[in-house]
């Protein structure tokens, strides 16, 4: 049996809006409206065009020419204030229409103080220090004049062979979307309206994540039940928390391209959503529509985008380019264009833009300011992961003498990650930097090793055992230069690239403790060098402070915090890997299957035990999602159920004591899961539904106390209805998706 509900967030979603958006708009008279406008220049609210001029001699003619007729509403990349305000006084005083333009960038962690990458930043678990790292980022942004940022990318991302799992938030849709609430928050403010106030961009609209095999612009195909339960609740999130635009993506969705999907955006987002705002395309997304062989022509491509809600296309020009012929065909109205036209000025208003056009920012006070630099010292933190710790070979000794090996250790540049458009190398803080500062140049011994992250070449090898032989512990920092990850950036094997394993190898050999720090862009395949690391710590790409940051840990003057927002394979073949999939008539367990190195000769095909698993990788992933570990010990136990059974509209809570049985403090991510055991869709073995961080003195214990609503256990059926269906549910309060103390209720 199974009762229909309506979506639990609707209502907040409706107030929220009207609140932060729509009432802002229309409260007061608009200085500028759709009926004051001509066709044409409608029509030229509709166009976002591309210049990365920095200098007024660098502005394109034909740009100008084109702001003069009032053919382009918003502009991108724009590259310093002067031409953002050059740009913006020829639309002002000298267009047609006297429409301020919008100035949009990628600014995607960071403006000029980059904080880790945002599959980091959701490592932290801690969505006030997103939302602060995010206001930075706004800040440092609009001190240049640029008032619409394209982020934060919220796509679900279950393969990491895809180079832009580095800018999301992972791989579950709970923590995605707390996380996507929290960036949204930080890049708007309070209001729009206040002139270091960015307008958010949710994108990509939708399933980009579920490229197939993980190959950017691949096809995707997610079955509707599964896009709802999944892909979707983000943008919900999105749109709940007045995110201001949304931008559609470049896949094709189940044979429809993203940038033309009416179901997706007229039916989900517009309708089912309530999404008010600004739909913008990708760059040329809509032109891509006739090479997808949707459309025949531009023409064709234009009506399709057009009718499926587009609002701005982003650098191609078809929508510019056809729709006076499309509105004189009547296959387009000028009711529809307005429409359109209105949600534009309306952005412009809600950003101030019509009383204040102009930037008046000031960027030496606004950028790479101490603080901002702190936060993203604090959150480069956050979002180390402590995924490996032998023998407590960390935190080092403090007099302890160090070889700093690898090619990631003094990276300047790679730390920053994938966009960073308006990073500067010579702002961060390298791991070698950062242990000059902390131990004496007699105590530190370092070696590059290695040219580049991918480089082959061993000649200074036996220079870096030479250090290595000198120290008491080696510290290792490798991984992926920023530019193995990012958009088209997908890899099809994810180990460590060039000779960095064997340099591994070598470094163990010398016998000395070996702590292993990897940035990369996604987990990276370490099964076959795992084993030689006494200690591992995944640093992602930190920023700007990453340096100190991981010093910091390593020293042991702060606490690992950070966990998985992603399951890390063991090998690349074992994607896509996520913790939440769907129960198999055949789960595979411990001792229940067979590896392929030990079946006998000649065995038998079914000497595998059946199992849904590899024979020679099994069936487990390196880590499961959540994990982390701290430098002390912690102990869940006592777990309690205020009830056993509820209705679909009842709510329980659910506790249990966790302590810090160790002598350091800690900071424990105690996270809440549920499975439904029988349901009319077959249902993940666990789902994410809330989580809370708790900081125990040693040897402190605190009861951690949950609410669970009957809500939160709805999911998109068959149907595609929004139903909690009764039965018997499993909570786990665990420490990772693996682990964790279980008890069981009913639902009535
Ligand atoms: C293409 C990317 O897919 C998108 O994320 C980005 O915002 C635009 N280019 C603009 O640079």
């Amino acid at each position: 049996m199974s009762l229909f509900r309506p979506h639990p967030l609707r209502s907040t979603l409706s107030a929220l809006f009207l609140g932060t958006i729509a009432g802002a708009a229309f409260a007061q008279a608009p200085a500028m409206s759709v009926g004051d406008l001509t066709i044409k220049h409608k029509i030229g609210q509709l166009q976002q065009s591309n210049t990365d001029a920095k200098t007024l001699a660098e502005i394109p003619e034909d740009l100008k020419a084109a702001i003069r007729a009032s053919r382009v509403g918003s502009i991108l990349n724009v590259g310093s204030p002067e031409v953002a305000n050059e740009l913006q006084r020829i639309a002002m005083t000298e267009s047609e229409a006297r429409i301020p333009l919008i100035f949009a960038r990628d600014v995607i962690h960071g403006y000029r103080t980059i904080m880790p990458t945002p599959l980091g930043q959701a490592a932290s678990w801690n969505a006030e220090l997103v939302q602060a790292g995010a206001r930075v980022a706004a800040v440092e942004a609009s001190s240049m004049g640029i008032r619409w940022t394209f982020a934060p990318m919220i796509d679900i991302s279950r393969d990491s062979r895809w180079g832009r799992i580095t800018e999301s938030f992972g791989e579950d849709p709970y923590l995605t979307s707390v996380m996507t609430v929290a960036s949204v928050r930080g890049y708007q403010g309070d209001s729009l309206k206040d002139p270091t106030s960015i307008a958010a961009t949710a994108k990509h609209f939708v399933g980009y994540g579920a490229a197939e095999g993980g190959r950017d612009y691949n096809v995707t195909y997610i079955p509707e039940p599964l896009l709802h339960n999944v892909y979707l609740p983000p943008f919900k999130a999105a749109v709940d928390a007045g995110v201001a635009t949304i931008m559609t993506a470049f896949n094709e969705l189940n044979g429809v391209p993203a940038s033309a999907h009416d179901y997706a955006i007229n039916t989900v987002l517009r309708g089912e959503f309530g999404f008010k705002g600004v739909i913008v395309s990708d760059w040329d997304s809509v032109l891509e529509l006739v090479y997808h062989g949707y459309a025949e022509d531009k023409k064709q491509a234009a009506l399709q985008a057009l009718k499926a809600g587009m609002d701005i296309e982003m650098v191609s020009t078809t929508m510019q380019e056809n729709l006076t012929a499309l509105l004189d065909g009547g296959q387009v109205t000028e009711a529809e264009l307005n429409a359109k036209v209105a949600r534009i000025l309306d952005l412009k208003h809600q950003l101030g833009l019509f009383e204040q056009p102009y930037t008046k920012g000031d960027p030496a006070k606004s950028i790479l300011t101490p603080e901002h630099k702190k936060l993203s010292e604090e959150l480069a933190l956050e979002s180390l992961v402590l995924l490996k710790n032998e023998k407590r070979t960390l935190p080092l000794a403090k007099n302890v003498k160090v070889a700093l090996i690898g090619p990631l250790a003094h990276a300047a540049h790679d730390q920053l990650g994938s966009w960073v458009l308006d990073a500067k190398k010579q702002d961060s803080v390298t791991v070698l930097d950062a242990f000059r500062q902390a131990v004496g140049e007699d105590k530190l011994f370092y070696s590059q090793a290695l040219y580049s992250s991918r480089s082959r070449d061993t000649k200074d090898f036996a220079q870096a055992l030479e250090q290595a032989n000198k120290a008491d512990v080696i510290v290792f920092v490798g991984g992926e230069e920023a530019v193995l990850s990012g958009e088209a950036h997908s890899r099809a094997d994810t180990r460590l690239p060039g000779a960095q394993e064997q340099l591994i190898r070598e470094l163990k050999k010398t016998g000395k403790p070996l702590v292993v720090v990897v940035m990369a862009g996604r987990p990276l395949a370490l099964n076959d060098v795992i084993d030689e690391m006494d200690a591992l710590v995944m640093a992602w790409h930190p920023g700007t402070m990453g340096g100190p940051a991981i010093v910091r840990l390593l020293r042991g003057d702060a606490e690992p915090v950070g966990r998985l927002p992603v399951t890390w394979p063991k090998v690349t073949g074992q994607m896509p890997i996520y913790y939440n999939h769907p129960s198999s008539g055949r789960p595979a367990s411990e001792g229940n299957f067979t590896q392929m190195d030990d079946f006998p000769l000649e065995a038998f095909q079914h000497s595998t035990g059946h199992k849904n698993h590899y024979i020679d990788i099994g069936f487990k992933p390196q880590f499961p999602f959540g994990y982390g570990l701290s430098y002390s010990s912690v102990q869940y136990s006592d777990i309690k159920l205020s009830k056993t059974a509820i209705g679909v509209d009842g709510e329980l809570k659910v506790s249990a004591k966790i302590t810090n049985t160790g002598s350091r403090p800690v900071t424990e991510t105690a996270q809440l899961y549920i499975r439904d055991l029988v349901a009319s869709s077959v249902r993940p073995v666990r789902e994410l539904k809330s989580y809370q961080r708790l900081t125990l003195k040693p040897r402190e214990s605190k009861r951690v106390t949950f609410t669970l609503r009957g809500e939160d256990l709805a999911y998109y059926n068959q149907k595609v209805e929004y139903v909690v269906e009764p039965g018997e549910f499993h909570v786990w309060i665990a420490p990772n998706a693996e682990e964790g103390l279980r008890a069981d209720f009913i639902v009535r």
